[in-house]
């Protein structure tokens, strides 16, 4: 380990690069990323930070989106299939033939979505500020139907959330979609003092179970601030080293030890050498696209979270 880090280390200050990864990630890449943290944390990072490479240990929209937003600097992601199967269910084609069916349609695009499908979109979200965007574009869309892609679930949420009536597509993520009310109701019988945090990407009806609807970044924040010393946490199961390592004192429970994402796991240290090395796996966005998908993720960072 000590030698990779070593070896990491020396190619960063060669490349002037930097690594971001997601709170998802294994253990050994948040251990040697620059910054873990969630979907808007990471955007912010990469927009923000004065590196010439930024190795994207994510998913592939995650990359992506640091490339719209910083076309200047080479976004490489780890391995080039690391998608994620709720960003596809949804195409620019097809977002683009169903606002046909409205008027004046407006559309909140889910970060977790293609550059084309953002193209198509006035504003994005992550699952941190979705209720905050909403209520941002109140007066402006009080004669429009706002459109919210791809998530169900937290379309939903940010509904109830925000009092806005949405139109809602019907995708969702497996890993969180996959967790059930019994799952954490059988967890909150075996650890009855816990605080129960659930991702807004999870079924309403475990959301309406939870204490708290946090994203990843928020449920980290929420537990360091936290006198309590117990939690039950209903999201990818990679969050649960973070907390444990900035929280030793503290015990955490995941609702189902089967809720992983498969495309996050897929990075693993000798990929990201390997890209850093080679400077290989670029990410790249048609300028076309790229210049339309800029806007509404711009007008989501001008959005306090
Ligand atoms: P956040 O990082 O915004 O909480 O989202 C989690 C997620 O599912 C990313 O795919
Ligand atoms: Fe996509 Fe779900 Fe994996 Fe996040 S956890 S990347 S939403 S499949």
């Amino acid at each position: 380990m000590q030698e990779i880090k070593e070896k990491l280390n020396k190619l960063k200050k060669e490349k002037n690069a930097v690594i971001l990864a997601h709170i998802y990630q294994l253990p050994e890449i948040q251990d040697i990323a620059d910054f873990v943290g969630d979907s808007l944390d990471l955007s912010r990072k990469a927009a923000e930070t004065g590196a010439d490479a930024i190795v994207f240990c994510g998913v592939h929209f995650m990359a992506e989106t640091a490339a719209i937003l910083s076309p200047q600097k080479k976004i490489l992601i780890p391995d080039a299939n690391a998608g994620c199967p709720m960003a596809d269910m949804i195409t620019a084609e097809k977002l683009r033939e169903y606002k046909k069916r409205y008027d004046n349609p407006f559309t909140v695009a889910y970060v977790n979505t293609s550059a084309g499908v953002k193209a198509e979109s006035d504003i994005c979200c992550t699952s941190s500020n979705a209720v905050n965007v909403l209520k941002s574009v109140e007066s402006e869309t009080k004669d429009s139907d706002i459109i919210f892609v791809p998530d169900r679930n937290l379309g939903s949420y940010a509904e109830k959330m925000s009092g806005r009536k949405i139109v809602v597509w019907n995708g969702f993520c497996p890993t969180h979609n996959n967790m059930l009310p019994e799952m954490l109701l059988k967890a909150k019988k075996e650890h009855p003092e816990a605080e129960v945090l659930v991702h807004p990407e999870c079924r309403p009806e475990v959301v309406g179970l939870a204490d708290f609807a946090l994203s990843t970044g928020g449920m980290c924040k929420y537990v360091r601030a936290s006198s309590k010393k117990e939690f039950i946490i209903g999201t990818e199961t990679g969050i649960l080293y973070k907390l444990q390592k900035e929280n030793p004192d503290k015990k955490f429970y995941p609702v189902s030890s089967l809720a992983v994402c498969p495309n996050m796991k897929k990075i693993t240290l000798a990929k990201v050498l390997d890209v850093l090395d080679n400077m290989k796996n670029i990410v790249t966005v048609p300028d076309d696209i790229r210049e339309k998908a800029y806007a509404p993720i711009k007008r989501m960072l001008e959005v306090n979270a």
